[in-house]
């Protein structure tokens, strides 16, 4: 089926907004939301930025080989958990989502195993309203959608949402997706499958009217009035036994352990743990996971987090001290001069 003419269009008007806005950002992503450039077309997309979060679309599937780290990331999904999927099929080697079939990235990888191991926690888990903040190419909002068929909200910078409604609009064809720039007022959010919200809308969402919110990879990546901000708007718009889950790299732009958990009033903690997925290959994608949800008991409070590293294996923890400390690049010199001497 073909990416129909509607779409085409709307994700015109959205490459068109993306290059006028001025949406303020944060230090890294003032930067990082100049490298991304995704085109349409009737066929699917196509990247022209110099990064990106797409995965490739399958053209012939007996000429795909997949490298050994997906295979070993592929492997720590057990056969019997992937089986349980609906609509996402994880076959020897593409992914296949709502008959749309894509070669293996890390970043799927990584969203599913999120997603399933969300789905073990939380008993029948089905939540009518999701909202995304920092969702990248639209990977996780495509599994969440085809798995549990809920509304999505994604709110993200109108450079990323090139991405993500070009993949949405691929994978869903008969999707109706809300633009930002389209957006007045909520009056008819319930008539679109997709809302896309820039980071200055999130005040048009209800109070408690989203079921489960998530974050991955992105908070590490904001400024901490951000990540500040973001912790007050889950605070007001999660509804009574809503889940926030949050998975971000130990420290980026901003430490995990100081994102202000303690605001979260009501909240009670039902996994904190160091990701087993991401640090399997390098010490510096040493990630930490937590899902929370929403009581009706308004005098619980999540713990701060004290002492991070003791999360982390020896290696890591190796590697973050010496991150932290600014020397790291200093041993890398070391290193280069020794080996030179030798
Ligand atoms: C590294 S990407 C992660 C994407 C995706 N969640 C994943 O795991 O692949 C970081 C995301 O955060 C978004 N982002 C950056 N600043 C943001 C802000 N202030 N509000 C919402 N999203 C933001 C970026 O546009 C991007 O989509």
């Amino acid at each position: 089926m073909e990416v129909s003419p509607y779409h085409l269009e709307q994700h015109k008007k959205l490459v068109s907004f993306a290059k006028d806005n001025n949406i303020v950002k944060g230090r890294y992503w003032t930067e990082a939301s100049k490298t991304f450039d995704v085109e349409l077309n009737k066929d699917g997309y196509l990247n022209k930025g110099s990064r990106n979060y797409l995965p490739e679309i399958l053209k012939k599937e007996d000429s795909t080989v997949i490298n050994e780290d997906l295979v070993h990331l592929k492997s720590l999904l057990s056969d019997s958990i992937l089986d349980s999927l609906e609509k996402v099929n994880v076959e020897k080697n593409f992914f296949e989502i709502n008959g749309r079939r894509f070669l293996y990235t890390k970043t799927f990888l990584h969203q599913l195993y999120y997603f399933l191991k969300i789905r073990s926690e939380v008993e029948s888990f089905s939540p009518d309203t999701i909202l995304e903040i920092g969702g990248g190419s639209g990977l996780m909002a495509a599994i969440l959608k085809s798995e549990l068929g809920s509304k999505i909200f994604i709110v993200d910078l109108p450079e990323m949402f090139t991405s993500s409604y070009a993949f949405l609009a691929y994978v869903f064809p008969d999707s109706k997706i809300l633009l930002s720039q389209e957006i007045a007022d909520s009056s008819n959010f319930d008539d679109f499958d997709f809302i896309f919200l820039t980071p200055d809308q999130v005040n048009l969402i209800k109070d408690e009217s989203i079921n489960f919110s998530l974050n991955v990879a992105s908070f590490q990546e904001m400024d901490f009035s951000e990540v500040q901000k973001y912790f007050g708007f889950i605070n007001r718009c999660l509804s009574k036994k809503g889940y926030f889950f949050c998975a971000n790299r130990i420290n980026k732009e901003t430490r995990f352990s100081k994102y202000p958990w303690d605001s979260l009033v009501g909240f009670s903690n039902i996994f904190l743990e160091k990701g087993s997925l991401r640090s399997v290959f390098q010490p510096d994608d040493s990630f930490f996971e937590r899902l929370v949800c929403k009581s009706e008991d308004r005098t619980m409070y999540l713990d701060k987090i004290k002492n991070d590293m003791s999360y982390l294996s020896k290696k890591e923890r190796q590697y973050w001290l010496l991150k932290d400390l600014g020397l790291l690049r200093l041993k890398e010199l070391l290193l280069v001069l020794v080996s030179k001497l030798k």
